[in-house]
């Protein structure tokens, strides 16, 4: 399948793995990139920019295909050193940046200059424009199912996905509720070039993760994600778990009045205690609400053969046959 991703990044197919805290390391970023698609390491869970430049070497002595390295800009205690981190970036010969949070805009000359093409992942048609208009190659399109931030305009992928075809000129994958064929042919109906995944991913054999966080993910349905933090403007879409219950608990109390340290117990330092250790009542550790179509733990290339496999299926027997007769 080709469309203006695939080119754009040098891929075979058009599906990439989202940037994801603890989940994203070179393991998994290099078994997307060896099985067709974009790996993407995550930069800030990498603790220095030194530690990335070394997790980026790792990914490239797994894979000799393309991978990104993903950058978010998100609230928080103390501000990481982005600018290093880039550097680590640039010097460790990656050319794709997945941006998430806040525009890059700051960012963008050096980005520019060190020759990486940078694919913005935003939750609103008007933040896309804003990354078409800075220089982003691409725009990564999170809907409200999406694991992670969804944003605060709430607007599913059904609406959200065609309304950024109408705006955008550049290239555009959809994000948030991705698991399937059917998933990635809807989303080429509605304008995307592709799709991004993280839930999905989190779900396979190579993801770095304790195996607990795999089958919570195959044993959840799609009601069984909370949105969190709402107060603070800073939605997330977690697994509920009895750490969120206890969270929502004092975000019920203190209404409009929530300060984040009311809830750091809940939130701060969750995710190596889950991915790691496996101790998924932590606290808030994002997942989407296509928890709900994930029900096995295959390899990556397993899930990316199937879904490339099924789309040509999909897209050349039963839509095609909904044509009739010519
Ligand atoms: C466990 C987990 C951690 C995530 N961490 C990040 C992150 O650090 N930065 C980021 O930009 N997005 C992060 N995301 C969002 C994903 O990259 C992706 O946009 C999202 O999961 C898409 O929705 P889906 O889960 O329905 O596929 C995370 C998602 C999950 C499930």
């Amino acid at each position: 399948m080709k469309t203006r991703i695939t080119a754009l990044f040098g891929i075979q197919h058009p599906i990439i793995q989202g940037g994801m805290h603890y989940v994203g390391l070179a393991e998994l970023a290099a078994a997307v990139s060896n099985a067709g698609g974009l790996g993407i390491i995550t930069a800030l869970t990498q603790k220095t920019p030194a530690l990335l430049a070394r997790e980026i070497a790792r990914c490239r002595e797994l894979t000799d295909k393309p991978f990104g390295v993903n950058l978010t800009f998100l609230p928080s205690l103390s501000v990481p050193p982005y600018a290093e981190y880039i550097a680590a970036i640039k010097e460790g010969g990656v050319r794709i940046v997945e941006t998430a949070g806040r525009n890059p805009d700051k960012y963008m000359p050096i980005l520019k200059a060190a020759g990486i093409k940078v694919i913005h992942k935003c939750t609103s048609v008007r933040h896309a424009l804003k990354a078409e208009q800075i220089g982003c190659d691409a725009v990564s399109v999170d809907g409200f199912e999406c694991g992670g931030h969804p944003g605060e305009d709430d607007l599913p992928n059904m609406i959200l996905l065609p309304r950024a075809a109408e705006e955008l000129k550049i290239p555009f994958v959809a994000s948030g509720g991705m698991a399937d064929a059917r998933s990635l042919v809807a989303a080429l109906a509605l304008g995307a070039e592709g799709i991004n995944m993280g839930t999905r991913f989190v779900a396979t054999k190579e993801a770095p993760v304790h195996e607990n966080v795999k089958q919570a993910i195959v044993a959840a349905s799609e009601l069984d994600t909370r949105l969190v933090m709402r107060a603070l403007r800073n939605t997330e879409r977690v697994l509920n778990n009895a750490g969120v219950e206890r969270l929502i608990e004092i975000e019920r109390e203190k209404g409009q009045d929530l300060q984040f340290a009311d809830i750091q117990e809940q939130v701060a330092g969750v995710y190596p205690k889950v991915m790691v250790e496996g101790k998924l009542d932590a606290g808030a550790w994002s997942c989407g609400m296509v928890a709900g179509l994930i029900n096995d733990i295959p390899t990556v290339k397993e899930l990316i053969d199937r879904i490339m496999a099924d789309a040509e299926a999909l897209i050349g027997g039963r839509l095609t046959g909904y044509l009739g007769e010519a």
